[in-house]
């Protein structure tokens, strides 16, 4: 079995700065050789990073803000690279494993899982839903709308998005783990379309275990290829506490884990995303930081096959 970490070092997605430091940190920890040690043949593809430095000048190139939106440009060009990028480690039959970076990101990685495997569900943990449009979005942030760009949704269509990005999402075929923090625009939609929500709710009133059962087989794992965003916010504050827009009452330590080791179990994973690492962010820095991208790190193992037994 073979894995390619893709570390995208972005953050024009959202106003932090920080986020973009977040790969580099779970590399330097160590986590390409953490998952050699599990037994798979790792490589590690750095192409995004030449790009990600000159993100300011593809912006002011294109205007800055534009049609409510920040930073389209940057953010769309990233995107159809590394949706390139994505498309040929699908091809060569390799495990992608992106790491972010911010959330919009999403846009490549499900672009090139869809293409590749259209049967693909995609699981979603987060405490936020990202399906705002840049006509519903309170921030203007496009990691809190990529959801939105794969399904097509009104008020998507609009450029530089427009000129390549695809409707390749059908919405029966995501379902979220670990919502808390909702607008109501994203409300609306959600309830309109009939998408599959595990909010926190759910979590405390069914347990980890019965729900995340229900979203695998809802998604028809494992006979259907599962694609796993993880948004490491999903995670209480406590666990994780340097992301940009952190929400208290979220999944603990273990909840976290267990859905990647149980994902692991289907057979299904066909590709991962980890993103919003911010090592800048957490009122105790440094340990915070050092506890975030530690958990980043176990994430990820977790989700390829790391088992105490
Ligand atoms: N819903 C908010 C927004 O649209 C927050 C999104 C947070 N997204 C994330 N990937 N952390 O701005
Ligand atoms: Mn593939
Ligand atoms: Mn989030
Ligand atoms: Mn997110």
């Amino acid at each position: 079995q073979a894995t390619t970490l893709v570390p995208v070092p972005f953050d024009r997605g959202q106003r932090r700065k920080g986020v973009a430091l977040g790969p580099q940190r779970l590399l330097d920890e160590g986590l390409a050789e953490q998952i050699k040690e599990l037994g798979w043949d790792v490589d590690v593809k750095e192409e995004m990073k030449t790009m990600c430095d000159g993100v300011e000048d593809i912006d002011a190139k294109g205007g800055g803000d534009v049609d409510g939106m920040r930073n389209p440009s940057s953010v769309s060009s990233i995107n159809e690279h590394l949706s390139t990028l994505l498309q040929q480690v699908h091809s060569s039959s390799r495990l992608p494993v992106t790491i972010g970076g911010d959330h919009s990101l999403a846009v490549a990685t499900l672009t090139a899982t869809l293409t590749h495997h259209p049967e693909a569900g995609i699981l979603w943990i987060d405490a936020h839903a990202d399906i705002n449009s840049p006509s519903t979005t309170p921030s203007g942030n496009l990691h809190g709308c990529p959801v939105a760009f794969l399904l097509g949704l009104e008020g998507t269509n609009v450029p530089p998005f427009n000129g390549w990005v695809k409707p390749l999402l059908k919405p029966e075929r995501i379902a979220y783990i670990g919502l808390r923090d909702l607008d109501s625009g994203e409300r609306k939609v959600l309830k309109q379309l009939g998408i599959k929500c595990y909010t926190m709710h759910h979590v405390d009133r069914y347990g980890i275990g019965h729900v995340l059962e229900e979203a695998l087989s809802y998604l028809g794992a494992p006979e259907k290829p599962i694609h796993l965003s993880f948004d490491v916010d999903a995670l209480d504050p406590s666990v994780a506490p340097s992301t940009g827009t952190p929400v208290r009452g979220g999944l603990t330590f273990r909840e976290g884990h267990y859905i990647c080791e149980r994902v692991w179990e289907t057979g299904s994973l066909v590709a991962m995303d980890l993103v919003e690492v911010n090592p800048d962010l957490g009122a105790k820095r440094e340990e915070d930081a050092k506890a975030t991208v530690a958990v980043g790190c176990s994430l990820i193992r977790s989700a390829l096959g790391e088992v105490l037994l």
